[in-house]
């Protein structure tokens, strides 16, 4: 399959920053790399000059659990523990928004960070599943008082959406002469709006939440210690939520023209394609970002997965060869919140005293696209 970075603006976006990161003194990578090839583009770089400063989650009240689903599908609260290490997962109700779960997340990673909203110069809101499809990040600047002329967009890249956002954020921080000094990127997402709930395959993983983190441009010490980043989109089919328009005859003179009526279908998964893309190429791109930041595992305090599967954690923990003890998780209450995984089940670490100021955590995104990306982050 060929690969257009002009149809995917998460990689569009880091490399056009990484083309000007390159050519600058301050940003000292330690080395970059970029591939293109017929199916696959790859980016991976260096510590940027940027830190994390706050972080913040919100979920939304209904929790549904394993015994729940027993009513819904044919499955069991016992099948889905042992395959999945999901116990509960809590949903979005209809007339409930994502924007009010971004907000939540973002300001109590504003209040953390003890600044203004007024301080923030750029918002990513990292989602797969707005509110409104032309973005939600501009009206949640707005609403939290981002009163400066802050420049906020959506970025879409489905479960790796958190670990693109990130980095790209890192590298509005640190591209040469930027005025931007504080960035809020937030990963939400509500997948419960399109899952199929009579497949039991997939609707028995999804959960709704938000997760928001702010970083501050940093020129000494460094937050962001490497990354790596990947899209391969021959395995796009693998997991997918695509557009499926009813016909619709508007009457144009003459014959009148047969317009496509919008709306997206369910989302389809390929499971066990999606578990063997996981457990082969995660633990490549967490070494390549490892790399990048020159360390080795053994410097490494925790490890932070997008909490998709238990079993795809444990593969990619044994193969990096780190214990489970240093492995975060949250699945088991929240399921997979897609964008949102990996920044709630940080804040929850950051914010029971688990992970401490100093430590290294290697955070890894992957799913639809298909994608993945990772970034060594020290808190
Ligand atoms: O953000 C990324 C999002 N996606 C993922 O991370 C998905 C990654 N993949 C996975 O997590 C796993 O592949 C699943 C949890 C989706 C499935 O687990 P599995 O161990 O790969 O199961 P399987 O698809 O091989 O299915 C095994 C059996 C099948 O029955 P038969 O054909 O052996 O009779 C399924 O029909 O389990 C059956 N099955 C279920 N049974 C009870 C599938 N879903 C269920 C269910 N309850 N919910």
């Amino acid at each position: 399959m060929k690969f257009s970075i002009v149809t995917c603006p998460a990689i569009w976006s880091i490399l056009s920053c990484v083309s000007s990161a390159f050519v600058t003194p301050s940003i000292k990578p330690r080395f970059l790399k970029t591939t293109v090839s017929a199916s696959a583009l790859s980016v991976s770089s260096g510590s940027m000059n940027c830190r994390p400063i706050g972080i913040g989650s919100a979920a939304p009240e209904t929790v549904i659990s394993n015994v729940d689903l027993e009513s819904v599908v044919e499955t069991s609260d016992e099948w889905i523990k042992t395959r999945t290490g999901i116990s509960n997962r809590h949903v979005l109700q209809h007339g409930e928004t994502l924007r009010e779960l971004e907000e939540k997340a973002a300001r109590k990673a504003i209040e953390m960070a003890e600044i203004d909203a007024s301080d923030i110069d750029l918002v990513i809101c990292c989602t797969s599943s707005a509110d409104d499809i032309f973005g939600d990040a501009p009206s949640i600047a707005n609403s939290l008082g981002c009163t400066k002329n802050t420049i906020a967009f959506d970025l879409t890249a489905a479960c790796s959406g958190f670990m693109f956002g990130t980095i790209t954020a890192g590298q509005f921080l640190s591209a040469p002469n930027s005025n931007i000094n504080h960035v809020l990127v937030i990963g939400a997402d509500s997948l419960t709006r399109w899952i199929d709930w009579d497949d039991r395959n997939s609707c028995i993983l999804f959960g709704d939440g938000a997760g928001a983190m702010v970083l501050k441009k940093d020129d000494d010490a460094p937050g962001i210690l490497g990354y790596s980043g990947h899209s391969i989109g021959s395995g796009y089919e693998n997991l997918r939520c695509g557009y499926v328009g009813k016909e619709r005859k508007i009457s144009t003179p003459g014959d009148g023209t047969i317009v496509s009526d919008g709306s997206f279908g369910k989302l389809t998964m390929n499971g066990m394609e999606v578990y063997k893309f996981a457990t082969r190429e995660v633990p490549k791109c967490i070494d390549e970002a490892m790399e990048a930041a020159v360390i080795t595992i053994e410097k490494v305090d925790w490890l932070l997965l997008h909490q998709a599967n238990i079993r795809i954690m444990e593969t990619v923990a044994k193969r990096l060869g780190i214990s489970m003890d240093k492995c975060i998780s949250n699945l088991d209450e929240y399921g997979n919140t897609s964008a949102a995984s990996i920044p709630i089940a940080l804040d929850e670490a950051v914010r029971s005293g688990k992970v401490k100021k100093g430590d290294v955590i290697a955070c890894a995104g992957f799913g639809a696209g298909l994608s993945l990306g990772a970034a060594i982050i020290k808190w």
